[in-house]
């Protein structure tokens, strides 16, 4: 199995145990995540688990030389999702499994909102978009794979309730603190982002706090015939 944008290798690693003896490859693009994956997996005495930097836009592997892909919460981040899944394509087996698994950003619920809150929440969905990301790729991952050529497809939807809420507030604030240095956001004074990532960090504090995410998932099959 392959999943790609891997990241510390969390999911990977269950996936390991789960198909035991076979083996998992996790790539993702930052070397970071890769030493952070492969140190997991030594902590973890996960031995059929392997990690190697890599981008989903060029795999470093053979034609046919998986019989499943995976991937979750990485769609969201990509310019070109369908180039993503050409390659993915390539490198399964036929009748090789795909499974994909990412947020759909305007499905997400917040309580208790105050304007600094949505404001927040707007300009870091703004954000992703200056990234050429697709906060909404969770509803188009269906379509996604019948337009790839993938068939016997299945599209399910799931909401998580995010506990401790400081894990997703802290990144939310992180990533809008940083977005003083992007060009297109220099309209933004530094003093609203620091209000924006106030408001974040006050209501993960708040007794009635709840975030639930909307995730999509789906399955396919590489067409034995292909
Ligand atoms: C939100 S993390 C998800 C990590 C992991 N899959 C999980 O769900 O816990 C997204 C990961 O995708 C990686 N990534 C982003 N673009 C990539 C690309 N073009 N190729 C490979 N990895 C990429 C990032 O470095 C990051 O580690």
């Amino acid at each position: 199995m392959l999943d790609c944008g891997c990241g510390p290798g969390t999911i990977s690693l269950g996936l390991a145990q789960a198909i035991a003896p076979g083996t998992v490859t996790g790539i993702d693009r930052e070397a970071s995540q890769i030493s952070i994956a492969a140190e997991n997996a030594l902590k973890g005495v996960i031995a059929n688990a392997n990690f190697q930097q890599a981008n989903i836009y060029e795999l470093p592997f053979a034609d046919e030389s998986f019989d499943a892909v995976f991937s979750h919460a990485l769609f969201e981040h990509l310019q070109d999702p369908a180039k993503a899944l050409q390659e993915i394509l390539r490198v399964l087996k036929p009748g090789g499994i795909i499974g994909l698994r990412s947020p759909d950003w305007s499905g997400f619920l917040i309580a208790p909102t105050t304007p600094e809150l949505d404001q927040a929440m707007s300009h870091y969905k703004w954000l992703q978009q200056q990234n050429g990301g697709n906060l909404e790729v969770g509803r188009e991952l269906r379509a996604l794979l019948r337009q790839a050529g993938f068939i016997n497809i299945k599209a399910s939807a799931s909401y998580q309730c995010y506990e401790p809420l400081s894990l997703i507030a802290e990144y939310l604030a992180l990533q809008i603190e940083v977005s003083v240095n992007v060009p297109q956001a220099m309209e933004k004074e530094a003093y609203d982002l620091k209000l924006m990532s106030n408001a974040l960090r006050e209501w993960s504090e708040h007794p009635d706090g709840l975030f639930a995410q909307a995730w999509c998932e789906v399955i396919g099959q590489k067409d034995i015939n292909s």
